[in-house]
């Protein structure tokens, strides 16, 4: 009764991992419990997402070696992975489950960076280019929201321009506004694929410095007043005074990512009896609403959605 803060499976999306072929389902070894699906596989599992009332999934794609390049065009190419699982999840199920897409190089680039390399820096104006490019080919799939997770400088309103050019006025975007050059990410990128190609690299030249706060805040404004319609602080747990100090800043819908890192610590802890493991995700995703997070991020959203639905009764 005097709970102050509540989490319900409304407040979650679901990220998941899609690759090619038919009837594939990959564990991700950092990840206890996460597989890659390909699309005809993935289709049941979002079905089940939705019977238990997850309102949107996050879809990244894990794009083979021979399709990556130096410059990413894969990203752009309307028959790419990620356009084909968008237009079938939307067929499949129409508007009975948001869908956002990422947006970022990653994925599609030899070197494994979130856009394109001159000189072995990430070059910002040309990367803009083909990330409002890509993010209109998902538009034209079928995704409801654009997450651009890539960290260049002036997307945001790039894109918004871009979408509403090609006839996608109403399609979201859900801004990576605050995200930090993080060493919990290292579970995702074996998810993708993208750890063997990034090598010993860092993200540090787009990325934020862990060390700042101020900085968040002043990035978060850009993103707003380029036209973002939420805007996300990554990743969770350890970065919940960002949380806080930007959903009382702000006020616009704020998403947390808990990464994937935080999600393997979790799951490996709990593996070896040391924790608690669906009490502890519970409560380090109560902690992300009690910071002020309206959306959660997280790989145990079904998981999480199980429990609170024996909970509730
Ligand atoms: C890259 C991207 C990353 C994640 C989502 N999009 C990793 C990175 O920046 O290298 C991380 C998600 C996670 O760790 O769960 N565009």
């Amino acid at each position: 009764m005097v709970a102050e803060t509540t989490l319900t499976t409304a407040d979650l999306i679901w990220p998941v991992f899609v690759v090619e072929g038919h009837d594939v389902v990959q564990p991700v070894d950092s990840m206890p419990d996460v597989y890659r699906y390909s699309i005809d596989r993935l289709i049941p599992e979002v079905d089940a997402a939705i019977q238990l009332g997850i309102p949107a999934i996050a879809l990244f794609p894990v794009v083979p070696s021979s399709r990556k390049s130096p410059s990413g065009d894969e990203a752009i190419n309307p028959e790419n992975l990620m356009c084909r699982a968008l237009r079938a999840l939307r067929s499949e199920f129409g508007d009975a489950i948001g869908l956002v897409a990422d947006v970022a190089l990653d994925p599609y680039t030899s070197h494994g960076h979130d856009g394109l390399l001159e000189n072995d820096r990430v070059v910002n104006d040309a990367t803009v280019e083909i990330l409002c490019r890509q993010a209109v080919v998902q538009a034209e799939a079928g995704c409801t929201v654009i997450a651009p997770s890539d960290m260049m400088d002036g997307r945001i309103g790039r894109i918004r321009r871009s979408l509403d050019e090609a006839g996608y006025a109403e399609c979201m975007i859900m801004a990576y506004a605050a995200k930090f050059a993080s060493a919990f990410y290292g579970p995702f990128r074996d998810a993708v694929g993208s750890k063997q190609h990034l090598g010993t690299a860092d993200k540090k030249t787009y990325q934020m410095d862990p060390a700042n706060a101020r900085e968040a805040l002043h990035e978060v404004a850009l993103d707003i007043a380029e036209g973002a319609d939420l805007v996300m602080v990554k990743p969770g747990l350890p970065y919940l005074d960002i949380v806080y100090r930007i959903r009382e800043a702000f006020g616009l819908p704020t998403a947390v990512y808990q990464v994937s890192g935080e999600y393997a610590m979790i799951s490996a802890a709990a593996q070896n009896g040391w924790l608690d493991g669906p009490a502890s995700m519970w409560e380090s995703l109560l902690a992300m609403k009690r910071a002020g997070a309206d959306v959660i991020l997280t790989y145990a959203a079904r998981a999480i959605a199980r429990q609170l639905e024996v909970t509730d009764q």
